[in-house]
């Protein structure tokens, strides 16, 4: 084990000196990097004698203090630091040591994807790389030039504009750049490769011509079209929405195939998963290609919410992420479907942040202590927190939140600050009291509203009942018996117990509670009315919940081995003969998820709430055929809306299992144009019985074998599979030529895919927790963030039957006592074994 260490908020100390300037040179050599550091630095706490720098493995070539060069004892290297004692109040510091890119399997720090260097850095991955001050806070101007074999290395790449470039002997070449903005260590970033390119401009509202460029692997430029769109579309939108102008002459983005996460803001050089980059509807879906739109803008709109503005410590991430999430979340309702696009949304924020909440790894929006900061970039910090400040929009109305971020963006320019700054400006601009608002950063868990109503003459009392001390702002519909849509009001809960009335009524109305999940809670209600609010409430996404809901509550009731409920069926088939958006038929079809279905069950059965989700889809699947069949056959592939709802068709089809089916999937396989259609149809096949899948999976794998993306969908749809035997195939596709363990995007694909495989990773057996635990101690050695992030498939244990449990805590044990555990997965692994 490493040293483990707490860090609290609490704890937060200004820092003692500044960098007023950082000047870097990296040689880049195959085996090895030499990097050069020059810092310019100033005193500010002037009691203090030493300078702490952060720093990790160091292998230390030189090191000195202004023109001195230092030897031990004026300094020392211990505990992830670099000492230099008895410095001066302002000084210049150079450090020249030696890193291992080409050894660096964690995918932190500078090291390689394939043949290109790059470089992650958030939160703590600069200190890998050279000594320094490695805190958000500390805020400085950085010129960089790289150094690098010329055919090799072709494309050189930093932060900010490119400043010269020169021939060196040898067939090396050198580029600098710099970068005006003073920024934190975390956003900096180098990146040298041979590359691929395309290239636009973008004029800003001030008319500044912008040069875009987005870089790939050499082959994949056609891919990167979409990518490209996608940014121009969110640069208008952050002028129109937000008044933010780009800064800098140019903006750069890479995409590389080993990437621990979704993609990284660095200044004025993003680097992206390439997942977030590469698109043609030959190997993408549509649903890449929303994801790709959604990311692009996320990071884009980080140059103003977390590089001009960012984040004291990193207890403040959600200070940048919560709000660029939310951002992003309404650029992709604009420029899509407002209410796909919020149904979306929350069915993640579900299916993600609210299992969270309710495990032992549960956390506020602004956790006050935590091991590895790499495991707080949770769904937690970045949805909820998103739904905080949709709640501030709400409460404040657009004309008002817009006046508060101008005030935040003009006040808090290329500073370093804390949540509290940010509410000061939400409740200036808006003379609203936020001082009750902000416990929403403080308390973690989901939320519970118990409502109550009463009527009398006319007259409806609602009574709420809140579990959290939380100003809660409810949007509420009143619906009239007959189905008429009267009212539509924002209620705001400032209390744990408040009472509404509302008078004139003509008989006692239908409520539709908490519309577009206008606060991130779970309402509980005395009266449920989920059939009638599918069939009337005006309101799509809270027709949506009334669909999950009674779903949900069926389903339950089939585990306690009741029937089918003949009403909730009903109520679905009126669904399918709406007019509405296919689109957001599509959704509004699709039956809950299990991580839903399960999420108020205790000592859970995991085969029967399998077994009690296909009886309900069973049953639907027969009570409908010829209507789904009518509806699949009026359908064709040519829009994103009817290829979603003529795929929703055919998998709620496909439990029939039968030829008539199979013939569907295989036509609709053979004849796709697009990945959207083929991925299903080939899903579909592969969950049907009555045929063997092989062969379609053979003609998949030969086409698209070479290229790793789409790989990575295969390797999803059979670790994902419902057939018996998934394990083995899991296992067999390990030792495919295809699969690396290096590469995240394969081993999430493979095997975090089956561990939300409850099926088969709940197997009686205990066989499915055995294996997760094994690859989780082979992965941790190579990359500790994405094996704790496997770990967290075991954050069910304390909620599954005593069998289950057990066998669960046996495998955790063994893997925290593994010698040198990553401190990323103990303190995962330490609080599921905790929480008794
Ligand atoms: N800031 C990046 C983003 O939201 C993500 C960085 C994630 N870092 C990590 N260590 N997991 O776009
Ligand atoms: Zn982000």
């Amino acid at each position: 084990m490493e040293d483990i260490k707490e860090i609290y908020l609490k704890d937060y100390k200004q820092p003692s000196f500044k960098i007023v300037s950082v000047d870097l040179v990296f040689e880049l050599f195959e085996e090895f990097v030499w990097v050069t550091n020059s810092m310019k630095i100033e005193k500010l706490d002037l009691d203090e004698t030493t300078l702490s720098l952060d720093s990790i493995d160091l292998e230390l070539e030189e090191l000195w203090l202004n023109d001195l060069r230092l030897k031990e004892p004026r300094y020392n290297i211990k505990d992830e630091k670099l000492e230099i004692l008895n410095v001066p109040s302002l000084f210049s510091i150079k450090i020249k040591n030696k890193i291992y890119p080409t050894k660096n399997t964690e995918l932190e720090g500078l090291y390689k994807s394939g043949d290109i260097f790059c470089t992650q850095n958030e939160p703590e991955g600069f200190r890998t790389i050279t000594p320094y001050l490695d805190r958000p806070d500390v805020m400085s101007i950085f010129t960089t030039t790289i150094i690098a074999d010329k055919t090799k290395y072709p494309i050189l790449l930093s932060n900010g504009n490119k400043q010269e470039s020169c021939l060196l002997e040898d067939g090396r070449h050198s580029v600098t750049w710099f970068d005006p903005f003073a920024k934190s260590s975390y956003l900096f970033a180098v990146v040298a490769g041979d590359l691929g390119s395309i290239s636009d401009s973008f004029t800003t509202f001030s008319n500044r011509k912008i040069e875009l460029n987005i870089y790939c692997d050499l082959g994949n430029e056609d891919r990167c079209y979409h990518a490209m769109k996608s940014l121009k579309e969110a640069m208008v939108w952050d002028e129109e929405k937000y008044g933010r102008e780009y800064d800098l002459d140019i903006y750069n983005i890479v995409a590389v195939d080993s990437f621990n996460m979704g993609a990284m803001e660095n200044k004025g050089l993003n680097i992206f998963n390439s997942h977030y980059v590469l698109a043609d509807t030959n190997t993408a879906t549509d649903d890449n290609f929303m994801g790709i739109q959604s990311v692009i803008a996320h990071e884009y709109f980080h140059n103003w919410t977390g590089n001009r503005i960012t984040c004291r410590d990193w207890f403040q991430l959600t200070l940048k992420e919560g709000l660029t999430v939310f951002r992003d979340q309404c650029f992709s309702a604009d420029l899509n479907s407002k209410d796909v696009q919020r149904i979306k949304d929350v069915k993640s924020l579900r299916e993600r942040q609210f299992v969270e909440d309710a495990s032992p790894t549960s956390h506020p929006i602004q956790p006050k202590s935590y091991i590895s900061m790499n495991n707080f970039y949770t769904a937690t910090v970045y949805e909820k927190g998103a739904e905080v400040i949709r709640m501030l929009y709400t409460i404040l109305g657009e004309e008002k939140f817009r006046k508060a971020t101008d005030l935040y963006f003009a006040k808090f320019d290329s500073q370093a600050v804390t949540i509290k700054e940010f509410l000061w400006a939400m409740g200036e601009a808006s003379g609203i009291d936020l001082s009750y608002f902000k416990n929403w950063y403080h308390k973690k868990g989901t939320p519970v509203l118990e409502l109550k109503q009463e009527y009398n003459d006319g007259i409806l009392r609602v009574k709420c009942r809140l579990s959290d001390e939380l100003y809660v702002p409810l949007k509420v519909g009143i619906i009239e018996q007959d189905g008429t849509n009267i009212k539509d009001e924002l209620l705001i809960i400032d209390e744990l117990e408040k009472e509404f009335v509302f008078e004139g009524l003509k008989s006692e109305p239908i409520l539709s509670i908490n519309r577009d999940f206008s606060a991130p809670i779970i309402v509980k209600q005395e009266k449920e009315n989920f059939d009638f609010l599918m069939k009337y409430d005006n309101n799509s996404f809270n027709r949506y919940e009334a669909t999950q809901e009674y779903a949900i509550q069926t389903i339950n009731a089939i585990m306690e081995d009741k029937e089918v409920d003949e009403n909730f069926i009903e109520a679905y088939g009126y669904l399918l003969d709406l007019k509405v958006d296919n689109s957001f038929k599509a959704l509004l079809l699709e039956l809950p998820s299990l991580v839903s279905v399960i999420q108020d069950t205790k000592d859970i059965d995991m085969q029967k709430v399998c077994d009690a989700q296909d009886r309900l889809a069973l049953k639907i699947a027969i009570t409908y055929k010829s209507k789904l069949l009518s509806l699949y056959n009026s359908l064709d592939f040519m829009s994103i809306s009817s290829r979603a709802l003529k795929n929703r068709v055919l998998m709620i089809l496909s439990p029939l299992d039968t030829n008539e089916i199979v013939e569907l999937a295989q036509k609709q396989y053979n004849s796709s144009k697009t990945m959207t259609e083929k991925i299903v149809a080939l899903s579909v096949l592969e969950d049907m019985e009555c045929v063997d899948s092989s062969e379609y999976l053979r003609d998949f794998y030969q086409e698209y074998s070479s290229n790793s993306l789409v790989m990575s969908k295969y390797f999803v749809l059979i670790a994902s599979s419902s057939r018996k035997g998934v394990l083995q195939r899991v296992l067999e596709l390990e030792e495919d030529k295809v699969f690396d363990m290096k590469v995240p995007n394969l081993v999430r694909a493979l095997i975090g895919s089956f561990s939300r495989n409850f099926r088969y990773f709940y197997a009686k057996d205990g066989s499915g927790f055995k294996y997760l635990a094994k690859k989780i101690i082979e992965i941790d050695k190579i990359n500790a963030q994405i094996a704790s992030g496997l770990c967290g498939a075991f954050k069910m244990m304390q909620r599954v039957d005593d069998l289950s449990k057990e066998m669960m805590r046996k495998e955790l044990e063994c893997i925290i006592s593994t010698h040198s555990l990553s401190k990323n997965s103990f303190e995962i692994i330490s609080k599921i074994l905790d929480n008794k």
